[in-house]
């Protein structure tokens, strides 16, 4: 810990050397660092199966049952490893809540908004929960007659308004974190951008901080005060998300940010970024991961590990200087 650190209250969350396998050899976290303080939004980016899912479920204990972890996982300097259910459960939803990116799996189906709702602001301790309570709620996610929506179920609503009742349900448990995994690539580009700035509020205005799931660098770069790139389950570049857009430090990133169509516009495509796929899980490297894939690599990196450099807040896993050479 530096003098700066010294005194200042806990990180929300810290994962240090954080790991996820499965029986069969399926490595799908090999060594997250992630830290992140209160009321910041973070972005995990990364192409399909890079582990962001993963690192998120292990911030909520929701990995599924076979999973094997290693390494520091921790909550305002407080371990998560080795907690039983019920303190999980304690945490989740009133502390950690998580927005998803299939809104209707996660409302159910069988009452209406209203109800939702109500149960919502119950469980989350809040001293009311009535009718009232509830249209707040659907004012403050931005839904226009809101007394038109209390009645209706799920499956009358539009994606869009699923996800902004979604919304409502988390912050009706009034969490420090909200964990977004993809919560906006079911929605087109214009509902997209609508629910990307309503987070962006929500967070900004409740001081909730927010991990940010996306395969897409253009919406991480909307929401988000830092990014973390992912790649075959590990960190290969962070810094704040400005920077990162502006000078990327790590041939997948400048890759990634090669392949968007246009700086301004929210791309629908997924990434496809480079040739190749991201490695299976099972995959055993000797040097650097995206070495394959690499249009920077040099003979070293098929069998010398990248070191993690990190220099003014930036941080990188290559070996290469920061601007390839
Ligand atoms: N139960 C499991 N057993 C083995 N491998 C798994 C399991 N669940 C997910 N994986 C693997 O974990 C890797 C990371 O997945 P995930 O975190 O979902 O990626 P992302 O969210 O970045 O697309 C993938 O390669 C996926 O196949
Ligand atoms: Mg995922």
């Amino acid at each position: 810990m530096s003098d700066a650190d010294a005194g200042k209250s806990p990180s929300l969350i810290e994962l240090r050397d954080w790991r996820v396998s499965f029986p069969g050899g399926a490595r799908v976290l090999r060594g997250v660092n992630l830290q992140l303080s209160r009321g910041e939004r973070v972005a995990l980016v990364g192409e399909s199966g890079s582990g962001k899912s993963m690192t998120g479920l292990s911030i909520l204990g929701l990995l599924p049952e076979s999973a094997v972890t290693a390494g520091t996982l921790s909550w305002k300097g407080e371990t998560c490893v080795g907690r039983s259910e019920a303190w999980w459960r304690q945490r989740r939803g009133r502390e950690v809540a998580m927005i998803f990116q299939d809104p209707i799996s996660s409302l159910n189906p069988a009452y209406t908004v209203e109800w939702q709702l109500r149960e919502a602001l119950r469980r989350g301790g809040q001293g009311t929960h009535d009718r009232d309570a509830a249209l707040e709620l659907l004012r403050q996610v931005g839904v226009t007659a809101p007394e038109s929506r209390l009645t209706q179920y799920p499956h009358q609503l539009s994606g869009g308004m699923c996800q902004r009742v979604m919304i409502a349900q988390a912050l009706a448990m009034q969490p420090e974190l909200m964990i977004a995994d993809e919560p906006t690539t079911a929605l087109d580009a214009t509902v997209q951008m609508q629910v990307l700035e309503l987070l962006y509020r929500v967070s900004e205005d409740r001081k909730m901080a927010m991990l940010f799931v996306t395969h897409d660098l253009a919406v991480a770069s909307r929401i988000a005060d830092r990014i973390l790139v992912m790649y075959a389950g590990q960190v290969v570049e962070q810094g704040l998300a400005r920077e990162v857009l502006r000078s990327p430090q790590h041939p997948y990133t400048r890759a990634l940010l090669a392949a968007r169509p246009h700086v301004d516009s929210v791309p629908r495509s997924r990434l496809a970024p480079l040739e190749g796929v991201v490695p299976p899980a099972t995959a055993e490297f000797r040097g650097c991961a995206l070495a394959d894939r690499c249009r920077e690599k040099r003979e070293a990196c098929h069998h010398e590990p990248p070191p993690w450099i990190e220099a003014r807040g930036r941080g990188r896993l290559c070996v290469l200087n920061e601007s390839g050479a």
